[in-house]
């Protein structure tokens, strides 16, 4: 039985999977369990969609494509800020950097640098795609909620055995995602995730990021 440290600390970004299936039950119960997350006033704000084979195929080559000629869709809203600023520049940086240094592409290989991002579009050979969306006139409140539940997903995933990747790389397609995946127009879609069994074997998932000290970021108060 895992602790829940063990749960939270052992959690990270997986981007290799084994092409092992996730029964339906499994993310069923997931599921279940995330949606004891806590929501103001209990509204549940979450909405998710499933994605396991064909469709899931047919998103992976249109947003491949798409990525290839160049291409993205306008966007619902930004996940970052059009400026960066210290010190979260430099953390974004150490992150990137370090993943590529892991997979030995060097800091002026675009080329390879595209290549592993667009892994994304194939969910990193995992086989279940999960998109999280919110209705559209919901405020950040709900989203904050949204967070929450998505965490909780991450963290029951690991009690099942399996490994995710939160995924904010879709929020640059998303017309193209809601289509395909049938989101209707009144809900955004905020970000997707990939769902399986880790690759262990695989070099990309011996990156393991590291976190500030709680110093940097704890203001204690008599
Ligand atoms: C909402 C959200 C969106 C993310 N989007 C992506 C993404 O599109 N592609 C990706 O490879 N990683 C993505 N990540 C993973 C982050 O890079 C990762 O969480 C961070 O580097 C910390 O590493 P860890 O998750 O292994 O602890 C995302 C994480 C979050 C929380």
């Amino acid at each position: 039985m895992m602790t829940v440290e063990e749960a939270i600390v052992g959690r990270r970004s997986v981007r290799a999977y084994e092409k092992k299936a996730v029964p339906r039950e499994t993310i069923e119960k997931i599921l279940r369990i995330a949606s004891r997350a806590p929501s103001g006033t209990n509204i549940q704000p979450w909405h998710v969609y499933v994605l396991q084979g064909a469709r899931k195929d047919a998103l992976t080559a249109e947003l491949l494509e798409l990525s290839a000629a160049g291409k993205t869709d306008k966007r619902e809203y930004n996940y970052y800020p059009e400026e960066w600023r210290e010190p979260y520049l430099s953390r974004r940086r150490a992150c990137g950097f370090g993943l590529y240094k892991t997979l030995g592409i060097g800091r002026n290989d675009k080329v390879r640098m595209q290549e592993q991002h667009a892994q994304n579009w194939k969910f990193f050979g995992a086989p279940v795609a999960l998109f999280f969306s919110i209705d559209g006139y919901l405020e950040k409140g709900s989203w904050l909620d949204l967070g929450m539940f998505v965490q909780s997903v991450m963290i029951a995933a690991r009690g099942e055995g399996l490994a995710t990747c939160p995924q904010a790389a879709f929020a640059y397609q998303p017309a193209t995602v809601k289509r395909i995946v049938g989101i209707p127009d009144a809900q955004t879609l905020v970000c997707g995730m990939s769902l399986g069994f880790e690759d262990k074997g695989d070099v990309v998932n011996s990156f393991v990021t590291v976190r500030e000290p709680i110093e940097r970021f704890v203001t204690w108060l008599d």
